[in-house]
């Protein structure tokens, strides 16, 4: 696992930008894209490059279930307004959140993630050590599923939302396993809150209480993160 110590978000972008224009050069040809604060500013950088995506599949991470993609809050909203609407892909897929047909929508995704093998997967860390929405606990094999929030999943990402009791209690999201399965993976990590779950995905013990440690499994990761984040790890 490489660990890449940055000042901020924009520095952190720009480290990232380079490692997409290096994967894109060598033949990428989907990218696996993740909701949140942390990829927003690469997302802006992504947004002002001259870079060509048209020829680019994206498949995201994971999304609410309840919201559909009109409601502000949802996933697919969030990833139009942050980057496709300014950057067209040939084609980008979201888990759909719609409630009565989670059961198909998961088969549906995994197909879609096995026509599309992801190059460049992008992902955030919730603060319990969750990535994509694979909350503690969640098997290493999973594959899409659905998912009940833990409760402090819904307080963080209550800050979205007018109030808490807003917040789906819900979500369809790839399962480790398919996050694994990427070739390259870069995870984004800022701020003080994020550090015990990023000094548990880099020096802890391999576990599924903590997700993000499945990462250690993989053989291409890179943190990007920001010296809060890293306080917790010795040098
Ligand atoms: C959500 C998303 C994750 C994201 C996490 C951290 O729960 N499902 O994909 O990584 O929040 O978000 P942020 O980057 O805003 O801290």
């Amino acid at each position: 696992m490489k660990v890449i110590q940055v000042e901020n978000q924009i520095e952190g972008g720009k480290i990232a930008l380079d490692i997409l224009k290096e994967k894109l050069e060598n033949g990428a040809q989907t990218l696996g894209l993740a909701t949140g604060s942390s990829p927003l500013e690469f997302y802006k950088q992504i947004v002002e490059s001259d870079l060509d995506l048209s020829n680019i599949t994206s498949v995201n991470l994971d999304e609410y279930v309840g919201l559909d993609g009109d409601n502000p809050q949802s996933y697919r909203y969030f990833m139009q307004e942050n980057l496709f609407n300014q950057k067209p892909f040939k084609e980008s897929f979201l888990p759909r959140g719609d409630k009565e047909h989670a059961e198909e929508e998961i088969e549906h995704y995994n197909q879609i993630l096995a026509d599309h093998p992801v190059d460049l997967q992008i992902l955030g860390i919730g603060c319990n050590g969750h990535i994509g929405f694979n909350e503690p606990g969640t098997a290493f094999d999973s594959l899409t599923h659905l998912v009940g929030l833990d409760q402090s999943t819904i307080e963080a990402n209550a800050r979205f939302f007018d109030k808490i009791e807003d917040v789906p209690t819900q979500a369809i999201s790839m399962g480790i396993k398919n996050i694994l399965d990427a070739k390259s993976i870069v995870l984004f990590a800022y701020g003080e809150s994020k550090a015990e779950a990023i000094a548990g995905t880099v020096a802890g013990p391999v576990t599924e209480s903590l997700p993000a440690s499945s990462l250690q499994n993989h053989a291409d990761v890179t943190i990007i993160a920001d010296a809060e984040a890293l306080k917790l790890l010795e040098k």
